[in-house]
This record gives C-alpha cells, structure tokens and sequence, in this order.
C-alpha cells in the first residue's frame, strides 16, 4: 500500500478537527502559560523515563539526550530574566533529574543490545547534539512531484550506513566515512515517511560529527531539500486530523527538522497536537485507545507496515511506545526552547527582517547577533 493510499485510509478514520485551547502567545502570561504547559508534560515524560529506564530502548534515550540539552539552552537564556525564575529552577530541577537517569540508562543497554549501544554509542554521550545557530524556513519549492513507495526502505541499510558516519563498526575508527551504496541511499530522491526522516538524520548526525568534506559540503541542500518534504508530510498528517499510524513520525519529523534550524515545524497547532497525545496516568505517548474496531484494524494493519523499519521499537503493554516518548519530549524541548529564545517583546524586530539566503556548504557559525537577524517570522504561527 502506498503512503497515499494509506493516508487516504487513514482520513476516512480521522476525527474532526477541534478549535484551539491555547491561550494567544502575544502576551508574557500567554507565553508563560504555554511554557508551563510544555515543561509540565516534560515532567510526566521524565517520570515515565525514571519508572521504565530497564526497558527503554537506544533510541528512546536519544530523545532525552536531545532534551537535556534544549533544557540547558532554556536554562540559559532565561538565567537574565528574574520573572522567569520560578520556570527556570523547574529546567534545573529537570535537568538534575535527566542526568543520572541518562547516565544509568547505558548500563541496561549494554545487557538489552550491546552491539547496538557500540555502534550508536555516540549519540546518546552529553556534548553530542548542539543547538541550531541560525533558523530558516523550509522551502516549499523543494517538495518532490511524487514520492517513492515506503516499502523500499531498510533499517538495516540506514543503520549500516550511519554505523559507517559514526566511525564505529568494526573495520574502522574513522567518522565521516561515506561508501558510494551510503551516497546514493542517503541521496535518493522521493522518498517519504522513515526512509526520508533517516536521510535528514543521517546528515544531521554529520553536522553533529562535524563532517564537511566531499558529500558534506552539500549537507545544507539536503537538509533543506528533506525537511521541505518532511514538512509537507506533516501537512498531510495534519490534514487527516492526525490518525494514529503518522503520529510518530510526524513528531520525528519535528523533533529533527527543528533541531536542523527549521523554526517553521514549531507551530502553536502541532505543539497543541503533541500535548494532547500524552497518556494522562503514565505520562507517556503511545497507541491511542482503541475506541472501535475500525481504528484498531488501521493499528494493526499500522503495526505490521512499520515492523520493518521500526525494529527497535518497543511498545508496552499499556500502549507506551519508547520511541513515540522520545520523539515527543525531544519536539517538545525544541519549542520549549524556540519560546525561551524569542520572546514576544522582540517579535516586530523579527517580522521586519526577511530571510537570509542559506548557506550551501553548512558551516555557517552564527553569533547571537545573527540568531535576531536571521530569525524567520513563522515560527509559533497558529
Ligand atoms: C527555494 O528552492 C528553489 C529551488 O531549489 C530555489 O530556486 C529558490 O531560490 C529557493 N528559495 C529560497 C528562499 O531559498
Ligand atoms: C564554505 O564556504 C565558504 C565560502 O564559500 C568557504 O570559505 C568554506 O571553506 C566552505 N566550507 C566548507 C567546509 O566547505
């Protein structure tokens, strides 16, 4: 089945679409309203994290890696501003709380997946995902004419090929390392659902590496060129009000285009989306209740079209998912910390500058000066 035909199904399913519940982010009590909304499901997530860390798997520990670091960025640009105190010592308290756990959460990997913690071992050590410097909108001219079937898409080579930018197989200590089967898979165009967000992935986990030669001069294009994809995809999920199957990856998708500096994946609408997906009693996100039998068949049938590229997922009894968790609390830091850095006071000043051509080969170093100046208006639109 296609991504088409199934959103198609998918749609018949969606439940109509609700008016919005958030207060107006134009005033201090709006912003700090919401901010206390998005920490508030971050301590949830975080109890979760603490009541599961034997079951959580490397790629749920990602998400948190990702959000400790969003909560420090927090935690620094609100350390001027004394009416944020009370928020600013929940950060730190969350923050203190992250750390240990994070710091534990290897010691079960190592028993679950050894081989798999050596090979990603990387991406969950603190230092290794950095904040975005500069912000861009997508651009809605680079969106594919059509998009490849999903089907054709392997974890196994993806994984093969990130082991190979991480420098951490076997055969060799050298990051960086792109063979001519990773440049074309990495490069393929067309493709949508996990086979797109893992391209983007793999030249976000360059960027992070640090690789700017051969194939990497171009990490900026292609970023640009996936996150417009993304971005259209989680059009589409909006658009079929959301139904369960595109959840995921529609909160991975904004966990990484915003984290690649796309400010326009934090709108007030999806981060509303997101908060509502929360399990009030286990603080998790996961498989919605299944309230008949229609939506339980698009779950079932859901669950064995993801199989294949979802190996490591683990979903609880209860309807946690791991990853699902992951990827909400690592969207949710991202507006946390888009909120913490743009105040409304300073919205005019950034509705009057246009956008900044984009860099091309993707070693821009911005400094706080370029952050206001470069910043795009859409960010946080409703
Ligand atoms: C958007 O992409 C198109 C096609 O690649 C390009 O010609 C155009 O300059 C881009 N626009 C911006 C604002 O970067
Ligand atoms: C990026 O482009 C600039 C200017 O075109 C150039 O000086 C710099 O060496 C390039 N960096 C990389 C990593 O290619």
């Amino acid at each position: 089945m296609s991504i088409i035909e199934l959103l198609l199904l998918l749609l018949l399913l969606a439940p109509p679409l609700k008016p919005s519940s958030l207060p107006p982010l134009d005033t201090p009590e709006g912003k700090v309203t919401i901010t206390g909304l998005i920490l508030s499901s971050i301590e949830r997530a975080t109890s979760f994290l603490k009541k599961r860390l034997p079951e959580i798997n490397l790629d749920g520990i990602v998400g948190f890696r990702v959000l400790e670091v969003q909560l420090k960025g927090v935690q620094e640009a609100w350390a001027q501003d004394p009416r944020l105190q009370p928020l600013s010592l929940r950060v730190g308290k969350l923050v203190r709380k992250l750390e240990p756990l994070l710091h534990r959460s290897i010691f079960y990997l190592k028993l679950s997946d050894p081989q798999y913690l050596r090979e990603f071992q990387p991406t969950i050590q603190p230092g290794f995902w950095k904040l975005p410097h500069v912000w861009m909108d997508t651009n809605t001219s680079m969106v594919y004419s059509k998009f490849e079937l999903e089907d054709s898409f392997s974890e196994e080579h993806s994984d093969l090929c990130l082991v190979q930018l991480l420098g951490t197989g076997t055969d060799s200590g050298q990051p960086c390392r792109l063979s001519d089967f990773c440049r074309t898979l990495m490069t393929k165009p067309g493709c949508s659902g996990y086979c797109l967000s893992h391209q983007l992935l793999f030249f976000l986990l360059a960027r992070m590496k640090g690789c700017t030669r051969g194939l990497f001069r171009q990490s900026q294009h292609y970023m640009n060129l996936f996150c417009a994809n993304m971005m259209d995809l989680n059009w589409r999920a909006e658009a079929i009000g959301y139904a369960y199957p595109t959840r995921d990856i529609f909160t991975e998708n904004i966990l990484f285009c915003g984290i690649s500096g796309f400010s326009d994946f934090y709108k007030l609408r999806w981060l509303e989306a997101i908060l509502s997906w929360q399990k009030p009693q286990e603080g998790c996100f996961g498989r919605p209740d299944a309230e008949d039998e229609e939506l339980s068949k698009a779950i079932q049938h859901q669950q064995h079209y993801l199989r294949r590229v979802k190996r490591r997922e683990k979903q609880f009894a209860d309807g946690c998912s791991s990853h699902n968790t992951a990827m909400a609390v690592g969207a949710l830091g991202g507006f946390l910390y888009i909120l913490a850095q743009y105040p409304p006071a300073n919205r005019e000043l950034q509705q009057a500058t246009p956008a900044p051509p984009t860099d091309t080969n993707g070693s821009t170093p911005a400094t706080q000066e370029d952050k206001i100046h470069t910043f795009h208006p859409s960010f946080l639109e409703s």
